[in-house]
């Protein structure tokens, strides 16, 4: 019934292309700055390393064993391990996580769409600081362009969808991420050369712990999880994709470098711009990137050019995370034999609009309206910092403690291997412990 990655690359590339996104360019810059810079970033890095990445091997290894929708997949390790049909939850949370962040998501992405209409057309040339402020700013307050924007991305979304992931992705990865680390590049260089590139620097590097709060803490945790889209069964769901015999544990390990490496470029490059600028601010919140990376643009040689690419490469790697969002709920609907995949994809993707729509309506990106909804913080607050880390909780907890050994060890494709016990240690008593303390303490240091 389903379609297989061509061989261990495409996986390497899809996974990529469904990490890779905003959370790397847009979201880790801004939520870094909130946060007071070194400090979180470490606390980010270490998450990565010891939830992050060891709690993905563990997904991508029930989406291989179950070879179905995460849904299904779940439904499927559950009865081979014998156990209560309950732990099939973790697919349904991860089906509406996926929805509930694509609505947000897709407005962001819809940002980076009119960002490239407004480059191409020499709209980005030559701002100061201050005027690619009022350009957000109002830009923001225009609903109908958000809406139009949102829509136009939500539709680019739900096409590859409907058409089957194995068969859209590959190229996008293959190609274009490769263009959009080299623009990253490009506009790191610029920031050494123009930008306050060591305030930039000693911003992200200096570990200054007293500026980091326990709830940022949960921030960081839950960002390791919101980049490399675990928790929610997207890459459960690319695993089943994957090739009966691929080494999981290299190919992860792969991912989550690349994803981090992107991570750090794009703070590398946009902070420098806000050092520069006296009416920047590191903590300014959601339109950091929008408001930064203009500026740089504008004062650069063929600046409009590496503009419209920046923003175009940015909405493609949206486009590509966007996908995974939507596929475990595609894949699901598919198997249940009641829908095919347009109008599948579409329902899905329908729903996930609305709640965008919500976002653009309830207008309050930057904080500034005290009576507003708040929808686009409560969704990306219940997301990344509950049901993504619950579920990862609750991914690791099955897989170190309650799925047979051997067939871990044949679905890791990992022989046994002294690297092998280190990593079930970690998913079976670092990453959940992590997780759970986290999330307890920075509970309890709201409530108290
Ligand atoms: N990892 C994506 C990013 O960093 O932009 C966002 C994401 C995609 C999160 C898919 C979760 C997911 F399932
Ligand atoms: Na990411």
């Amino acid at each position: 019934m389903h379609g297989v990655w061509g061989n261990r690359w495409t996986f390497i590339l899809a996974a990529t292309g469904s990490a890779v996104g905003l959370g790397n360019i847009w979201k880790f810059p801004y939520i870094t700055g909130e946060n007071g810079g070194g400090a979180f970033v470490l606390v980010y890095l270490v998450c990565i390393a010891l939830v992050g990445i060891p709690v993905m091997m563990a997904e991508v290894l029930i989406g291989r064993r179950g070879r179905m929708s995460p849904i299904n997949s779940m439904r499927y390790v559950t009865r081979e391990a014998g156990l209560h049909g309950a732990w099939t939850a973790i697919g349904w949370m991860g089906v509406v996580a996926g929805l509930m962040i694509m609505a947000f998501y897709s407005v962001v992405a819809g940002w980076a769409l009119n960002y490239v209409l407004l480059a191409a057309t020499g709209q980005l040339s030559s701002l100061s600081g201050a005027a690619a402020g009022e350009l957000f700013g109002g830009f923001l307050g225009d609903t109908n362009r958000l809406l139009v924007f949102h829509s136009l991305f939500s539709l680019l979304t739900f096409a590859v969808v409907a058409a089957g992931v194995t068969r859209g992705l590959g190229m996008v990865a293959r190609i274009l991420m490769p263009f959009l680390f080299a623009v990253l590049l490009v506009l790191l260089v610029y920031g050494v050369v123009e930008g306050n590139f060591s305030a930039a620097f000693g911003f992200l590097f200096d570990f200054k712990f007293d500026k980091l709060s326990m709830s940022g803490v949960l921030v960081a945790l839950g960002h390791a999880f919101f980049t490399l889209s675990l928790g929610m069964g997207a890459i459960m769901a690319y695993g089943a994709y994957m090739p009966e015999h691929a080494n999981v544990s290299r190919t992860i390990i792969t991912v989550g470098v690349l994803d981090t490496a992107v991570a750090l470029i794009a703070g590398l490059a946009i902070f420098p711009v806000v050092f520069a600028n006296p009416g920047m601010e590191p903590g300014s919140g959601p339109g950091l990137m929008f408001v930064s990376l203009p500026v740089a643009f504008g004062s650069m040689p063929a600046g409009e050019i590496f503009a419209t690419l920046f923003f175009l490469l940015v909405a493609v790697a949206a486009w590509s995370s966007a996908v995974s969002l939507i596929e475990p709920g595609a894949a699901w609907l598919v198997e249940t034999g009641k829908l095919k995949r347009a109008p599948a994809t579409f329902l899905l993707t329908l729903v996930a609009w609305c709640g965008g729509v919500g976002c653009v309506l309830s207008n309050n990106w930057l904080g500034d309206n005290p009576d507003g909804l708040h929808i686009f913080e409560s969704l990306d607050f219940l997301t990344s910092q509950i049901m993504l880390p619950l579920g990862g909780l609750f991914i690791a907890i099955f897989v170190g403690w309650l799925m047979r050994r051997a067939i871990v060890v044949s679905e890791m494709d990992a022989e046994e291997h002294p690297l092998f016990d280190i990593w079930l240690f970690i998913v079976r008593f670092v990453s959940p412990a992590l997780v759970a303390v986290v999330m307890i303490a920075s509970l309890y240091d709201k409530l108290v």
